[in-house]
């Protein structure tokens, strides 16, 4: 059996457990041979593939990054690495066959699901892994990813109230998640902002000012707002909000903008733990010969879900999720009305 692994789209934290799982189980439980695939579908382009022993997988549980590297090529897009018009698909599917690949695992967000339900079509194996800090890939309950962003993001919004407690102030920060607002949600409510604003829920800023009066009246004086990048398209959503608050309350803000900080650095324990269990399914999966499939987290299993039926959705938060309602509960301001 031979198998080719390849990372695609933005990094995170536990892809490289994630490789590690799904190539140490092929390896040593399958006897198989595992081939990587460098910077995503560019490799499977260009042919830049290698073969990967135990050893390359030993000593990467720990390690951000992608030893495999990654890009953003999209097989069924144009782009402009390439300067002559090719297709793009139909080199992937020679290059599979020239390899005598059986399985290609691909390792990536919504959009790397979408190309790797569209290769299927081309009569390639695949089996995808959902892998995000964004949390938004329909059909699993968690990405690996997500959880080690939640932490980073948690600690960063913890420094931001002592020094917005010493100076008395209003502080904006700005998580990533340009669909979707798990992200915001989880590090909002774990690090207490006082304001979360999420491109689920439509936002009146005047609420919001509102509420930061509300506070200011109470002799609370600093508060801290977290809002997700894709709340406003175009420009940094921390700024907009910052610069449009502060006129409103008539009090100065500060805004950081936390960007890539999020998707590097060493895994979380419990992302390590998914993207193994993920990893070993996946290789499980391949050896059964269940293709066009997502390896997917349900109820605390781990399961595969039909990439036809999921790929190219989005998941993301419901307005009546119960951390919301918990949220809502302790006072925290979403910047809209609930029923
Ligand atoms: O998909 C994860 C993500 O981190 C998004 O939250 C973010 O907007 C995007 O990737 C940015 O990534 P890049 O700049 O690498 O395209």
């Amino acid at each position: 059996m031979k198998v080719g692994i390849l990372t695609a789209g933005g990094d995170c934290p536990g892809l490289n457990a994630a490789i590690r799982g799904v190539g140490k189980t092929l390896l040593l439980k399958y006897n198989a041979r595992v081939y990587g695939i460098s910077s995503g579908f560019l490799g499977l382009i260009e042919n830049d593939v290698r073969e990967l022993t135990e050893e390359d997988l030993s000593g990467i549980l720990t390690l951000g990054g992608t030893i495999l590297g990654t890009s953003r090529e999209k097989p069924f897009k144009k782009s402009k690495h390439f300067l002559q018009e090719i297709d793009k698909p139909a080199i992937i599917k020679a290059n599979y066959d020239k390899l005598e690949l059986d399985c290609l695992v691909c390792i990536g967000g919504n959009g790397t699901q979408k190309t790797a339900s569209k290769l299927s079509k081309y009569g390639i194996n695949v089996i995808g892994m959902p892998k995000t800090i964004d949390n938004d890939v329909f059909g699993t309950e968690q990405t690996f990813g997500f959880h080690s962003a939640v932490e980073i993001a948690t600690g960063a919004i913890d420094r931001l109230h002592t020094t917005a407690n010493a100076h008395k102030r209003i502080m904006v920060i700005e998580l990533m998640g340009h669909h979707a607002g798990w992200l915001t949600l989880y590090a909002g409510v774990a690090g207490g902002g006082d304001v979360i604003l999420i491109p689920e829920i439509p936002y009146d800023l005047e609420l919001v000012a509102d509420y930061l009066r509300d506070r200011q009246a109470r002799n609370k004086n600093s508060s801290i707002i977290v809002v997700a990048e894709g709340i406003k398209k175009g420009m940094s959503a921390g700024h907009y909000i910052a610069t449009k608050l502060s006129k409103l309350v008539e009090e100065q803000m500060r805004e950081t903008v936390l960007g890539y900080i999020q998707r590097g650095g060493t895994p979380s324990p419990m992302d390590r733990i998914l993207a193994t269990r993920f990893g070993a399914y996946t290789a499980h999966l391949i050896a059964k010969g269940n293709f066009g499939q997502m390896v997917a987290l349900q109820n605390g299993r781990i399961t595969s879900v039909s990439l036809k039926e999921t790929a190219g959705k989005l998941n993301l938060v419901p307005k009546d999720h119960p951390l919301i309602k918990r949220a809502l509960d302790i006072g925290t301001c979403f910047g809209a009305k609930f029923d």
